[in-house]
C-alpha cells in the first residue's frame, strides 16, 4: 500500500492512478489525517501530493512531523517538496519568474529516483515558490534554469522531493520516476492486480454477510453491475436483485439485462415491469427537471414495495465507485458502513451497506468486470442517464416518440460499432427534438420528426467535445434512420461542445 496524502492540489487523483498502474494499491486520505491512522495502514510508500497554498500562509496544510520518522519513504510533489523544505528550515522562496508549463530538466542519475533515466528531459511546472535552500542533510538532485532545486533528497532518511509533477504526460520521465520511487526506494513488488482484489472482496463480503440476506438495485450500468455479480459470487442466493424497469432504456437493454443475470449468472433477479407507472406519471409533462424528480422518486416508490415483499433484509449493494468517495468529500471512510434511509427506503429496513468498488476507478471497475466474465457489451458500455430516454425525447413523452427514439438510437449504435468507433466516441445517442418538418418521399409531401444526432469525447463528462465521426458513417446512419424509422424525415448532427451545451439536451 501507498498513501497518497492529498494537500489540495489538481492531480491528485491522476498521482494515484499513477501508482496503480504499476500494480501497486494506495489510497488517497487528506493531509489532516493522524499519524496513527497512518501507522495503522502500514504503507510502504508515502506521496504528498500539491496544493494550491503557500507554506507561508497562516493555517496552511501541513503534516505531523513525526510521519517522516516512521521510516517510511515518502516523496514530495511541488508543494509536498516545499512543505518539506518548510518543515526542515530550508527556505521556500518565490523565484523570480512564475514558472509553469514545460520545462527543461536536467537530472542527477546517482539519484535512486532518478536511475536509468535520460539526464536530460522535460518536466511539467507549475509553481510560485520553490525550494531555495535546501535543509540540512539533503542534497540537490535536479535543476532547471530558473528553478535551482528541481529536485532534493535525503538518501539516508528516504525522503525526497521533486518541484515538476512527474504525474502529468508533459514530464516525459514522469512514469519512470514514480515506477522507481515504487519499487526502487519503496521495495514494492507490483503484485496488486483485479484478480487478487477480486479474491479478496469475495472472500471479505462472505465473511461480512455470513447468512444474511442481501439486496440490490440493479440498472444494468457498468458499477451496480459488477458489484452485483462480485456480491453474487460471495453470497450466491442470499443475494436478490431488483431491475426496475422504467420503460425508458435503449432498444432491447431490458431483456439483455435479464439474460445476463438471470440467464449467465442464475441470479435471484426481480426484474418489475413499471413502464406503465412511469409513462402515466410522466404524461403531460415537458420540463426536464420535473422528468428527472418524477422519475427518481417512482423510482425510490417501485424499489422501496419490491424489497418490502422480500421481508427482512440486512446489508444494500452500492456501486459507489472512487471518483464518487474522493469527490464528495468522503473522508475515505469504511468500507461497510451503517446506513439508515438508502434513496429514501424505510427506516425501519436498517440496512448496512457493502459498497465493493469503492476504492476503484473506472477502469478498474471494468477489469473486475472482465474477470468476473461479465458480457463486453455491459463492462464497456458508455454512460447513460438514469432518467433514460425520458430526456431524450424533448418535451411530452408519448409511446410513439420513444419507439422513434429507440429505433433510430439502435441504428446509430450499431453503425458506430461497426465502424470500429464504439470504444473511441466516449457517448453517443440519438434524441427527438420537439420538432417537424417538411419534407418528400416518392411523390408525397411528408410533414414527420427530426432526428438529432449526438456524440462526443471526452473523459469525465465534464466537458465535451463534438465526435469527428466520418461523414460516410453519419450518411449511412442518416439515411437507415430516414428509410427505416417510420414518422421521421430529417436527420442532423450536433456540432457543439461542452460547453456552452451539454451532453443530454435536457
Ligand atoms: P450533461 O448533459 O449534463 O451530461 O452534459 C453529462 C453526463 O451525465 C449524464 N446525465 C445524467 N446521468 N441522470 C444521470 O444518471 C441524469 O439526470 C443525467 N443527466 C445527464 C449524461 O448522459 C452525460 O453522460
Amino acid at each position: 500500500l501507498v498513501l497518497v496524502i492529498d494537500f489540495g492540489g489538481q492531480y491528485n487523483q491522476l498521482i494515484a492512478r499513477r501508482v496503480r498502474e504499476n500494480n501497486v494499491y494506495c489510497e488517497i486520505l487528506p493531509y489532516d489525517t493522524t499519524v496513527e491512522v497512518i501507522r495503522e495502514k502500514n504503507p510502504k510508500g508515502i506521496i504528498f501530493t500539491g496544493g494550491p497554498s503557500s507554506v507561508h500562509d497562516e493555517g496552511a496544510p501541513t503534516i505531523d512531523k513525526i510521519v517522516f520518522e516512521l521510516g517510511i519513504p515518502i516523496l514530495g510533489i511541488c508543494y509536498g517538496c516545499q512543505l518539506i523544505g518548510h518543515l526542515f528550515e530550508g527556505k521556500v522562496e518565490k523565484g523570480e519568474a512564475r514558472e509553469y508549463g514545460r520545462t527543461n530538466i536536467k537530472f542527477d542519475k546517482s539519484s535512486k529516483l532518478f536511475k536509468d533515466i535520460d539526464e536530460e528531459s522535460l518536466c511539467w511546472m507549475s509553481h510560485t515558490l520553490h525550494v531555495s535552500t535546501i535543509p540540512q542533510g539533503y542534497r540537490i538532485s535536479a535543476t532547471t534554469a530558473t528553478c535551482p532545486v528541481a529536485a532534493m533528497e535525503n538518501e539516508e532518511k528516504g525522503i525526497y522531493g521533486v518541484q515538476f509533477h512527474p504525474e502529468v504526460e508533459h514530464t516525459v520521465m514522469g512514469k519512470e520516476i514514480i515506477k522507481n520511487f515504487l519499487f526502487e526506494i519503496c521495495g514494492l513488488k507490483g503484485d496488486w492486480n483485479m484478480g487478487s482484489f477480486t479474491d479478496e472482496q469475495v472472500k471479505d463480503i462472505k465473511a461480512l454477510v455470513g447468512d444474511k440476506k442481501v439486496l440490490c438495485a440493479l440498472s444494468g450500468g457498468v458499477d451496480s453491475s459488477v458489484a452485483a455479480v462480485l456480491v453474487h459470487k460471495a453470497v450466491g442466493k442470499q443475494l436478490t436483485c431488483i431491475f426496475v424497469d422504467h420503460g425508458l432504456l435503449r432498444k432491447d437493454e431490458g431483456d439483455e439485462v435479464e439474460k445476463t443475470f438471470k440467464g449467465q449468472f442464475d441470479m435471484n433477479l426481480i426484474r418489475v415491469d413499471a413502464k406503465d407507472r412511469f409513462l402515466k406519471k410522466l404524461e403531460g409533462v415537458s420540463d426536464p427537471e420535473r422528468k428527472r424528480k418524477i422519475i427518481g422518486e417512482e423510482f425510490i416508490r417501485v424499489f422501496e414495495e419490491e424489497a418490502n415483499k422480500l421481508g427482512d433484509i440486512d446489508y444494500l449493494v452500492q456501486g459507489t465507485i472512487y471518483p464518487d468517495v474522493v469527490e464528495s468529500g468522503t473522508k475515505t471512510a469504511a468500507t461497510i458502513k451503517s446506513h439508515h434511509n438508502v434513496g429514501g427506503l424505510p427506516e425501519d429496513m436498517n440496512l448496512k451497506l457493502i459498497e465493493p468498488l469503492r476504492t476503484l476507478f473506472k477502469d478498474e471497475v471494468r477489469k473486475v468486470g472482465e474477470e468476473l466474465k461479465i458480457p463486453r457489451h455491459i463492462v464497456w458500455r458508455q454512460p447513460f442517464p438514469g432518467p433514460g430516454l425520458a430526456i431524450r425525447v424533448l418535451g411530452d413523452i408519448t409511446e410513439d416518440k420513444l419507439h422513434i427514439v429507440r429505433e433510430a438510437d439502435a441504428i446509430l449504435r450499431e453503425e458506430v460499432a461497426k465502424a470500429g468507433l464504439d470504444r473511441e466516441i466516449w457517448q453517443y445517442f440519438a434524441c427527438l427534438p420537439n420538432i417537424r418538418s417538411v419534407g418528400v418521399m416518392g411523390d408525397e409531401r411528408t410533414y414527420s420528426y427530426t432526428i438529432a444526432l449526438r456524440a462526443v469525447t471526452s473523459s469525465d463528462g465534464m466537458t465535451s467535445d463534438w465526435a469527428k465521426v466520418p461523414y460516410e458513417v453519419l450518411g449511412l446512419i442518416s439515411s437507415r434512420i430516414v428509410n427505416e424509422v417510420p414518422n421521421v424525415n430529417r436527420v442532423v448532427y450536433d456540432i457543439t461542445s461542452k460547453p456552452p451545451a451539454t451532453i443530454e439536451w435536457e
